[in-house]
């Protein structure tokens, strides 16, 4: 095989490889974009149990603010809150945070209050309770996370925020009262520190998105 011959079968291959990197990254690009709506759709979706009830028009993830721990809402992990507008005006916030009391740990919840700070919902995200007892706080499974609707620290007052066996007046789930009692504590607490920070929480103009911004 001469030398020219050798040099053609490089370059030749040189130029299959640079034609194949540039498929695979122009491949890459558009893959990942369409990746990424549809992971915002999804979040999107998996926020709106949260939101019962009420009209915005902003979309839900634009503005979203992470809180790193410590921090004064539950959980040690960090929190996330995500503000929502309509025409351009503050009508509720979303808050994933985390009941440190579960019976298999911590339990990441997500609750929504309106301006006023009613609650529009609240929605198991991730758990380890056990099936069949602790698990029937999913709203796939029963209907218990739906007696927060509409429920604020005026009503009940915070000292009947607990379950029933507690004094409080949320019901508990029969034979499983460690996972529901930790998510009423979560919830008042998250809307304990909504009292306090709504304000500063809507302080700046919407959609100003993925904020790591200086809560307590
Ligand atoms: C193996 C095992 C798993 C349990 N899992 C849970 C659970 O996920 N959530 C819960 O609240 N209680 C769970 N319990 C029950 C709690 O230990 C506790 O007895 C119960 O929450 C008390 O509820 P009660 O006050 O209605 O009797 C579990 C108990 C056992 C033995």
């Amino acid at each position: 095989m001469s030398a020219s011959t050798v040099i053609k079968g490089g370059v030749t291959l040189a130029v299959i490889a640079a034609i194949c990197t540039t498929l695979v990254a122009f491949t890459y690009r558009l893959t990942e974009e369409r990746i990424d709506a549809n992971e915002q759709a999804l979040l999107e979706r998996s926020l709106q149990p949260a939101l019962s009830g009420l009209f915005y028009d902003s979309g839900v993830t634009e503005s979203k603010i992470i809180v790193p721990p410590p921090h004064d809402l539950p959980g040690s992990e960090a929190a996330i809150i995500y503000r929502v507008y309509a025409q351009q005006e503050p009508v509720a916030a979303l808050f994933v945070v985390s009941a440190r009391d579960g019976y298999a740990g911590p339990i990441r919840i997500l609750v929504g209050a309106d301006t006023e700070g009613l609650v529009t919902g609240v929605h198991v995200l991730e758990h380890r309770e056990t099936p069949g007892l602790g698990d029937r706080v999913e709203s796939t499974k029963s209907d218990w996370v739906k007696q927060f609707e509409g429920r604020s620290l005026l009503d009940p007052t915070p000292s009947e925020w607990a379950i029933k066996g507690d004094g409080g007046q949320f019901d508990q789930l029969t034979g499983a009262s460690v996972t529901p009692r930790a998510i009423v504590k979560a919830v008042k607490n998250t809307l304990v520190y909504y009292d306090a920070h709504r304000d500063e929480l809507f302080a700046d103009a919407p959609a100003e998105s993925d904020q790591q911004k200086e809560v307590p």
